[in-house]
C-alpha cells in the first residue's frame, strides 16, 4: 500500500520520524488521525507529493543512523560522524518531540496523569541534551582533533585550561549518565514506549519517536563512552610520554 493511501495513524505506527514532518505541515495527528494522507492533504490545501518527499528525506536519514564499524574511521571522521548523525537527531528529533508530549499532556493528562511526568522529562532530556552537544562541538571535540594533529605532526600536546582531556571526559560521561537515566524514567512511565489500547495518534507517534531516539542515544553514548574518549586518553598520554 502506497504511504499516501495510508492512515496518518499507520503512517506513524510504522515510521516514527513522520510525525516531525506532519507537524512541520500542521497535519493535527489526533483530528486527522484516520484519514489518508490524500485525504489530509486535500483538507489542508497541501500538495501530497511535497510531504511524500520530505516523508522519504526523514526515512533516508532514519537510515543513515544505522551502527558504524568504528575501528574503520580515524578520530576526525568518527567525530564527523558523531556530529552528522547523533547531534544532528538531537537538534531534529527533540524540539518535535517536546511538542508532542507538550501537546499530548494538555489533552489527555487528565486521564493519564503520567503524562504532564513525561512532558516534563522531554523538557528536561531536550534542555540537557542541547547544552550536552554544544559543550562537546566547541570544547572537547577541537580539542581531540587538536591532539590527533599532534600526533601525526609528533608536536605536544596543545596546552588547555582544564588540564588533561580526561577533566572535561569526565563531566561528558556525567552529563551521558543523567541522560541515561532520564531516558530510564521515561521508558518506566511509558512501559517500555508502549502506548495504551486508547491511544490516539499523537501519543502513538510520541512513543514511538521516543523509541526510535533511544536506540540512536545509546549507540551515541557508545561511540563516545566507548571509542572515542579512551582513544583521546591513549592519544594524550602517548604524547605526553614523547614529551
Ligand atoms: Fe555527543
Ligand atoms: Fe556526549
Amino acid at each position: 500500500m502506497s504511504a499516501s493511501t495510508q492512515s496518518i495513524r499507520e503512517i506513524v505506527s510504522t515510521q516514527p520520524s513522520a510525525a516531525q514532518i506532519f507537524l512541520r505541515f500542521d497535519i493535527d495527528l489526533c483530528s486527522h488521525a484516520d484519514e489518508s494522507l490524500i485525504q489530509a492533504c486535500a483538507e489542508l490545501q497541501l500538495s501530497v507529493d511535497q510531504v511524500l518527499e520530505k516523508l522519504a528525506d526523514a526515512e533516508a536519514q532514519a537510515l543513515g543512523a544505522a551502527p558504524v564499524d568504528p575501528a574503520s574511521l580515524s578520530t576526525g571522521r568518527l567525530i564527523q560522524h558523531i556530529v552528522r548523525v547523533h547531534h544532528q537527531r538531537v537538534r531534529q528529533e527533540l524540539p518535535g518531540l517536546a511538542e508532542l508530549a507538550h501537546k499530548l499532556a494538555a489533552k489527555r493528562g487528565d486521564r493519564a496523569l503520567e503524562l504532564k511526568n513525561v512532558e516534563a522529562l522531554v523538557e528536561e532530556l531536550h534542555a540537557d541534551l542541547l547544552s550536552h552537544i554544544q559543550k562537546e562541538e566547541q570544547v572537547l571535540f577541537p580539542f581531540i582533533s587538536e591532539l590527533e594533529q599532534n600526533s601525526k605532526a609528533g608536536e605536544p600536546p596543545a596546552h588547555a585550561c582544564f588540564g588533561s582531556v580526561a577533566q572535561p571526559i569526565s563531566m561528558m560521561m556525567d552529563e551521558h549518565k543523567s541522560a541515561g537515566h532520564t531516558m530510564a524514567e521515561l521508558r518506566r512511565l511509558t512501559h517500555g514506549f508502549r502506548p495504551p489500547e486508547w491511544a490516539c495518534a499523537t501519543h502513538v507517534a510520541l512513543y514511538g519517536g521516543l523509541r526510535a531516539f533511544d536506540l540512536d542515544l545509546e549507540q551515541h553514548v557508545h561511540l563516545e563512552n566507548d571509542v572515542l574518549f579512551p582513544l583521546a586518553i591513549e592519544m594524550e598520554a602517548a604524547l605526553n610520554r614523547r614529551g
